[in-house]
Order: structure tokens, then C-alpha cells, then sequence
């Protein structure tokens, strides 16, 4: 097999499921926003596919598609300049979906963790679309080519799986069709801690709203929730081996450093010797800072809803001059009748 270049390419997606949080943000978002520029075509997407694995209302699914749209906008993705879109107007990612679930073995799927945490004991009543999910993500992906996939830290495994697919689907045909895509998980915050417990994944899905900054919170909510976040009794290390079995006070210092640009050992440089105190103001002063101005925007642009509806048509389309080609040429190498002619 030659080695075949694939254009530089970003794709990555957040499901309209609910809040965007401040994990949402600092893990994928603004990582998202970071690499835009010359190195990487930048395609990013509301994977609403994705969020119907478990139960929508209709109603609160399109509000969340347009919100995630304006959070996407106001944090600075650039439509003109990134690929902007919601997924089901892009036909393409399901119909790949369908080939890799061919190529995709149980046993694969059987080992996600995120479906056994999802399903839990419940799996006999979870959705197909649950158990496939990762198969359409990898479909996501693939169907652009895409060489790089930022994200947090919680979708690595995902992300290895849609190696393993493209890697079976190029020694199945004997082609050297897909990439073999490079997760890129950097920085301090690839996994944001719930404020209420330093030992769970901030999420949407966590009951407390105190548990979570939301990208809609005001500056009054965001203060309140860091001045109620848990904490531990001590002041705060100069060194970051001072943060080892200190689960809440590293979560809190990753998330300053991740705010305000910097690494962990350069804010413990700063703050070493603080009480929480005094850092836990210091802390909700930045969060404000970083991200007022984004909710701000965000609910301004949630006035303009044709203009958001107009913005992801055109990322529709845009996007499904790069995946139909692809489509066909998968479907050709599969051997389907017809494939190619469209
Ligand atoms: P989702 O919608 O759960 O989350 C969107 C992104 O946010 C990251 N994230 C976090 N990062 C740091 N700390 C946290 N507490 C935190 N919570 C969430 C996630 O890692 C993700 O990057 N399966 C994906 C969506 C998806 C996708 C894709 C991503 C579908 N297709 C293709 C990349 C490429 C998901 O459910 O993310």
C-alpha cells in the first residue's frame, strides 16, 4: 500500500443535549478555536444524530441545536472561516455509519465504557443508536477525511475505536482509503471535575446544577457556584506534586490556568500559599472575565434565529461537498452498483 496524504483537516462535534458547560468549553471549545488559522480546514458540528440516542423533546433539541450554534459563534469559531453545521442536514454521516457497522464488531462496542456507563444496568431498554453511537462518530470523522479530532478527555477511547475502524475497513478492501486520525487531547483542562466532587467529570447529566458552570450562567451564578465549590482545608502549594490526592483543588487551579492561558506550575507560582479564600475570588473575577462576554454574545445571537438556521444551511452545504465524494468513493470501493454516478 502507498501512503496517501490527507489534507490537514479538524473535525470535531458537542451534542445539543442540554447545557453547554464550562467542561464543554475549556476541553473542546476553545481548543476548538485555537486551531483555527492555517495549519487545519476546520470543521465542527452540533451532532444532533448523536443527542436522540437518548430522549429529546423535539422542541428543547432544536432550541439546544441553535444555542450550541451561538456558543460556537460567540467563542469564536468563525463560520466564514470553520465548516459550521448540524449534523443531520449532512446526509453523509449516517449513510457511513451504516457501512461501519458492518466493519465494527460487537465485541468493540461491548467494551465502550461510555455505553456501560450510559446503559448501566439498564441495557436491555437502551437504544440501538446508544449501543451504535460510536460507530456514527467514527463516521463523523472519517467522512471528512479529517486528520486531527480535538476533544476532551473522555472521548480518547472513542477516538481509538475510529482508528481501529478505519484501520479494519483499509485491510478489508486492501485500501489505503481512510486516515488514521489523530486524537488531540492537550492542555489542563482535557477533564474539568464537577465543583460539588473532585472525582466526577463535570457533565450535563449531573443533577446539581451547583456542579457545573453553564456557558449561560450569569456573573452572579458563576460567583456563587466557585465560592460553593468544595474545597479542602489547606493552602494552596507552590508546586504542583502539593496537588497529589487533592482532587478539588487541582480541578479549581486547572481551571484558572485553562481560563487565563497558562500552565498549572505557572499559576501555583502566583497563588502558592493562598487559602481558598482568597484564591476562590480571584478565580470567579476570571471566570467572569472569560466568560461573560461569551454568554453575552451568545444571547444576542439567539435573537437573530434565521440568521443562525441560515448559517448552518451554508455549513451544510459546504460540508457535503468534501463528504459526498467520499461517501461514493466508499460505497465504491465496497462494490454498491451505481456508486460514484450522483
Ligand atoms: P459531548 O457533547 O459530551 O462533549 C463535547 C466535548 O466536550 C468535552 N467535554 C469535556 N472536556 C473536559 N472536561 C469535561 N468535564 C468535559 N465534558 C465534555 C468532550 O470530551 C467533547 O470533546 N461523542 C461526543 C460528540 C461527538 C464527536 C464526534 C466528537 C460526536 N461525533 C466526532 C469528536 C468527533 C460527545 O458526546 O461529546
Amino acid at each position: 500500500m502507498t501512503e496517501t496524504q490527507f489534507t490537514p483537516r479538524v473535525f470535531s462535534g458537542i451534542q445539543p443535549s442540554g447545557n453547554l458547560h464550562l467542561g464543554n468549553y475549556l476541553g473542546a471549545l476553545k481548543r476548538f478555536v485555537d486551531m483555527q488559522g492555517p495549519e487545519f480546514q476546520t470543521v465542527y458540528c452540533m451532532v444532533d444524530l448523536h443527542a436522540i440516542t437518548t430522549w429529546q423533546d423535539p422542541k428543547d433539541l432544536a432550541h439546544s441545536t441553535r444555542e450550541l450554534c451561538a456558543g460556537f459563534i460567540a467563542a469564536g469559531i468563525d463560520p466564514e472561516h470553520s465548516i459550521l453545521f448540524n449534523q443531520s442536514q449532512v446526509p453523509e454521516h449516517a449513510q457511513l455509519a451504516w457501512v461501519f457497522n458492518c466493519v465494527a464488531r460487537m465485541g468493540w462496542m461491548q467494551r465502550m465504557t461510555q455505553w456501560k456507563d450510559k446503559a448501566g444496568k439498564n441495557q436491555q431498554n437502551a437504544s440501538l443508536g446508544l449501543f451504535a453511537y460510536p460507530s456514527l462518530m467514527a463516521a463523523d470523522i472519517l467522512i471528512y477525511h479529517a486528520t486531527h479530532v480535538p476533544v476532551g478527555d473522555d472521548q480518547k477511547q472513542h477516538l481509538e475505536l475510529t482508528r481501529d475502524i478505519a484501520i479494519k475497513f483499509n485491510n478489508d478492501f486492501g485500501v489505503d482509503f481512510f486516515p488514521i486520525t489523530e486524537p488531540v487531547i492537550e492542555g489542563t483542562a482535557t477533564r474539568v471535575m464537577s465543583l460539588r466532587d473532585g472525582s466526577k467529570k463535570m457533565s450535563k447529566s449531573d443533577t446539581s446544577d451547583m456542579s457545573r458552570i453553564n456557558m449561560t450562567d450569569d456573573a452572579d451564578a458563576i460567583a456563587k457556584k466557585i465560592r460553593k465549590a468544595k474545597t479542602d482545608p489547606d493552602a494552596l502549594p507552590s508546586e504542583i506534586d502539593g496537588l497529589e490526592d487533592r482532587p478539588e483543588a487541582r480541578n479549581l487551579v486547572n481551571i484558572y490556568a485553562a481560563l487565563n492561558d497558562q500552565t498549572a506550575e505557572q499559576v501555583l507560582a502566583d497563588v502558592g500559599g493562598k487559602q481558598f479564600g482568597d484564591f476562590k475570588p480571584m478565580l470567579a473575577e476570571l471566570a467572569v472575565e472569560k466568560l461573560s462576554p461569551i454568554s453575552s454574545e451568545m444571547a444576542r445571537l439567539m435573537g437573530e434565529e434565521a440568521e443562525i438556521d441560515q448559517i448552518l444551511a451554508r455549513g451544510a452545504e459546504r460540508a457535503r461537498t468534501i463528504a459526498s465524494p467520499i461517501l461514493q468513493k466508499t460505497y465504491e470501493i465496497v462494490g454498491m452498483v451505481g456508486a460514484g454516478k450522483s
